[in-house]
Formats: structure tokens, sequence, C-alpha cells
């Protein structure tokens, strides 16, 4: 075997990898022992000479959730709740301006960040996350273990909710736009529950919580935000796994030799790796890739002066350890980090990272490939000086991942993609949209 197989083996997620590669020879491939693959080398040193007309076929391993017959009471009022203007104290405001379901669940504009409040002008600090594909985000730890063939390893920080992980749940998060002074914007939970009380489907909330629910706010607060957890969980909308991705997977539909290509760059550990964090594989008991280890990194993404709070030199989202969230402030080694999002329909966005500091995705894949190699094209200069990780204070900056590709090259290195291999990765993620077809995992015609 060549020395390739060693990364194969080495993480419990590459033998997923290696079992599509089998598969994309021709090889045979078996769930239960994944790692025990052969052939798979040669197919991962030269992925893209892997013949395009043999079908992946993955079905058996690939469970996709079965969409509900209909949605319960909590989860349509949930529905109601998530469209509804009236619970913002601009009257303009709901969770839907933000995260459209037009656009995945994420934001309907190039906005680094969107803009709210009571007058509809205030800045909030943070790129719109998609909502799609949360499911299985596990709750926060500082320390995520994973059992590997010879040690367990230390994935590092791991999971929650928002771009910090600093929430727990769904509905936990669901308080926090009804409140915060830059997005929906009203004074006080009692507000919301009056809101409610006025609310076209104020009736069908009695029904489902009680004649007397709005004699008890603080119960009526908890139902809003558990139902709007539950439209999120259970409406087929948030999870539809229709991208030509899936149907590739359930041998549905053939990539074409860019995507690939661009397939095959995603998953090279010296190239892209971009499956190292956002894995592209399905995960435990079958369920299809969720494009995210649910891990925080340090990318030194540059400081976007989109933002007005960038205004002040003395202001720095630190990710993890603050100053949104509270509870980490002391923990210096995970200052900058922020979570690996999900990639499935990165290619409807037109922000991205936590700060919004890109637009298109050529941009932010020349971050990716050149931020060590050609740190003048990214960092701004003072007093002739590149100031490289420029939103990061310098006592933070040796958190910043150098260790991984394609972020481990040095200056005057060339880039690990060329433009070619760029535009290539860009085919493969524009897969990654759902729309693709009408069921999961389906042909298009479907
Ligand atoms: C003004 C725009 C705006 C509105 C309105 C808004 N959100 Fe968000 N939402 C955001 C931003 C920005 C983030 C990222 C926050 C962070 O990282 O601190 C976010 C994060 C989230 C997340 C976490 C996603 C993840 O990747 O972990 C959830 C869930 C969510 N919002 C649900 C809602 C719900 C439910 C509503 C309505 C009650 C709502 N949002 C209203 C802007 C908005
Ligand atoms: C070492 C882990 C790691 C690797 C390798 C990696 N990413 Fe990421 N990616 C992250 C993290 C962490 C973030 C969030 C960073 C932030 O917001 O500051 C991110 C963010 C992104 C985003 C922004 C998505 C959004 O919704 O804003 C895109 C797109 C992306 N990565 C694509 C890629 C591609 C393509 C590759 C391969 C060339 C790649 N990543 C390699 C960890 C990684």
């Amino acid at each position: 075997m060549s020395s390739n197989l060693g990364w194969l083996v080495g993480k419990h997620w590459r033998a997923g990898v290696a079992l599509l590669a089998a598969a994309l020879l021709g090889g045979c491939h078996d769930a239960e022992t994944p790692a025990r693959v052969t052939h798979a080398d040669a197919a991962v040193a030269a992925p893209a000479a892997a013949p395009a007309t043999v079908k992946p076929s993955l079905k058996r391993w690939v469970r996709y959730p079965e969409p509900p017959a209909a949605l319960s009471a909590a989860a349509s009022l949930g529905k109601q709740l998530f469209f509804d203007a009236s619970l913002s104290a601009s009257g303009k405001m709901s969770c839907a301006t933000c995260h459209s379901p037009d656009h995945a669940y994420g934001p309907p504009n190039g906005l680094a960040v969107q803009l709210g409040g009571a007058d509809m002008q205030r800045q909030g600090t943070r790129a719109v996350p998609s909502l799609r594909y949360l499911g299985f985000t596990p709750k926060f730890t500082r320390h995520y273990y994973v059992p590997g063939p010879d040690e367990t390893e230390d994935e590092g920080p791991t999971g929650g909710f928002t771009h910090d992980g600093a929430v727990d749940s769904l509905h936990e998060q669901a308080l926090i736009p009804l409140l915060n002074v830059n997005e929906m914007a009203m004074p006080n939970p009692a507000a919301v529950v009056a809101r409610l009380q006025k609310a076209a489907y104020a009736e069908q909330f009695r029904q489902v919580y009680g004649v007397d629910i709005f004699e008890h706010p603080a119960a009526a607060l908890q139902q809003a935000t558990l139902a709007l957890e539950a439209f999120q969980t259970e409406d087929p909308s948030f999870h539809p796994y229709t991208s030509k991705f899936d149907a590739a997977m359930a041998g549905n539909a053939d990539f074409t030799p860019a995507e690939l290509r661009g397939y095959g760059l995603f998953n090279n550990p010296n190239k892209g790796n971009c499956a190292k964090c956002h894995i592209d594989t399905p995960g435990p008991g079958g369920r299809p890739a969720q494009f995210t280890d649910f891990g925080f990194q340090a990318l030194g993404v540059p400081r976007n002066p989109e933002i007005a709070a960038n205004r002040n030199p003395k202001h720095a989202d630190l990710g993890i350890c603050g100053p949104d969230r509270k509870d980490m402030a002391q923990e210096a080694e995970f200052c900058g980090m922020f979570k690996s999002p999900t990639l499935r329909n990165v290619a409807t966005r037109e922000v991205f990272f936590h700060n919004g500091r890109f637009h298109t995705l050529q941009d932010m894949l020349h971050f990716y490939v050149e931020r060590d190699t050609d740190p003048a094209k990214w960092y701004p200069k003072v007093k002739g000086k590149v100031i490289k990780f420029d939103d990061l204070p310098p006592r933070y900056r040796a958190n910043i991942d150098s260790l991984d590709a394609p972020l481990n090259r040095k200056a005057g290195d060339a880039p690990a993609l060329n433009e070619e291999e760029i535009g290539d990765l860009i085919a493969f993620l524009k897969t990654l949209n759902d729309g693709y077809s009408a069921r999961s995992g389906a042909a298009r015609s479907e």
C-alpha cells in the first residue's frame, strides 16, 4: 500500500472517503468494514482520473430522514411565529427577514451583517447563518474526543449553536433575536407575550397550551420558543437533502468531470483538504453528510470594515472567548475560534465567514489558499508592514490554524489550489445546493 493510505485510516471519518473512492472506481464497499478498503489509495492519489461514468452506489448506508406526514401542533404554531413580523419592535422584522426561506434560511442579500432594531437601522456584528442542517449539532464541549485506531484524539472545542457555540438548544436560541436590540428588539419578555396574545394564531395557541396560557407569561414564552424549535426540527424545508450531491451519492445522478475533480480536491489532504472540517461522508447511523464537524478553528479571517463596530480599534470579535459569549472569557487558547458551518447551500450565499468579510466563493477560496503565500493581498499595511491576522489582537494570533492544508503554506509558496482547481471546487460546491431533485437523494426528473 502506498503511504497515501495513512491519512485514510488515520481518522475515523476518512473511512467514508475510502469507501467512496472505492465506489468511484467500481470497487466493492462494505459499510461494516470501512477501514479495510483496498485499491482506495489509487483513487485518492489521482481522484480526477476516476471514470465519471461509474456511478457511486452508496444508497444502503445513507439514511435520509422520513418527512413527517404532518407537522405537530407545536411546529405548525412555530411556523406562524417564524414568519410573524409583529413580534418585533419595528413591526417589520420576523425570523424569516434574516433567515430567508428562499435562501436556504440564510441572509436574503449581500450585506455582511443585517440591519434591525426598532428603527431597522441598527447593525449586528455577525453574518446570518443558514438554519438548514442544524439538527445534528451537538452541545458545546471544550474537548471533543474521537476514538482513533491507535489513540483517542482531542478534536478541541465542538458544537453549540451560533458562530461561537454559546447556545445549547434551538429554543434557547429563539429567544435571543426576539430581545436583541439590533434584531427584533422587543423590550422585554412580557412585551413578546403581549404581542402573541394579539396575533392571528392566539386562539390556536390557547387550544394547544391551555385557555389560561397567557396568564402565565413565562410559560407562554417558553412554549413559543419550543414551537419555533419544533418548526425548525420537523419541517422538511430545514433538511431537504435534495442536492445533486445527495442524488450522486444515492446513485441517481452523475457528477460532471469538473464536479468530480472538485470533489477530489475537496477530499485531497494536500490540496483543498476541505473534508477535514467540512465532513462529506455519512455519519453515525448512516446519517447523510452534514459538511461540518461542528468543530472550531481560528482561520484568521481579515477584519471587515463593513461592520460599524470595527471602527473602534479596541473592538474584536474573539468568537468562543467573547465578548458576545461570556462564559469562556478566560480561555485564551480558544480566542479567535469560530464554528465550522455546513457547506450545504453555501453557493446560494453572498456572505462568507462569521464577519461576512467575503462576498463570492472565488474570493473566499482565494483567501484560503493565499492567506499565507501572499498575505499582503488580504491584510492591511501599517508603516510598510503587513498586519497579518489583523482582526485578532497579537497575543492570540498563535491560535490561528497554520497546520491544516490549505492553510499550511509559507510566503512565496505556490497556493494549494490554482485558478482552474478553484473553478472545479466551486463546481463541486454548487452540487451542495438543495433543489436539484424533488425528494432526498433522488434523480432530477423524479
Ligand atoms: C436581524 C437578523 C436576525 C433575525 C431577525 C433572526 N436572526 Fe437568527 N441569527 C442571526 C445571526 C446574525 C446569527 C448568528 C449569531 C451569532 O453567531 O452570534 C443567528 C443565529 C441563529 C441560529 C443559530 C444557527 C447556528 O448556525 O448555530 C438560530 C437557530 C437562529 N438564529 C434562529 C432564529 C430564530 C428562530 C429567529 C426568530 C425568532 C431569528 N433567528 C431571528 C440573525 C438573525
Ligand atoms: C481546519 C478546518 C477547515 C478547513 C480545512 C476548511 N475549513 Fe472552511 N471553515 C472552517 C471554519 C472554522 C469556518 C468558520 C470560520 C469563521 O467564520 O471565521 C469555515 C468557513 C467556511 C466557509 C464559510 C461558510 C459560511 O456559511 O459563511 C466556506 C464557504 C468554507 N469554509 C469552505 C471551505 C472549503 C471549500 C475548504 C477547502 C478549500 C475549507 N472550507 C477548508 C474550517 C475549515
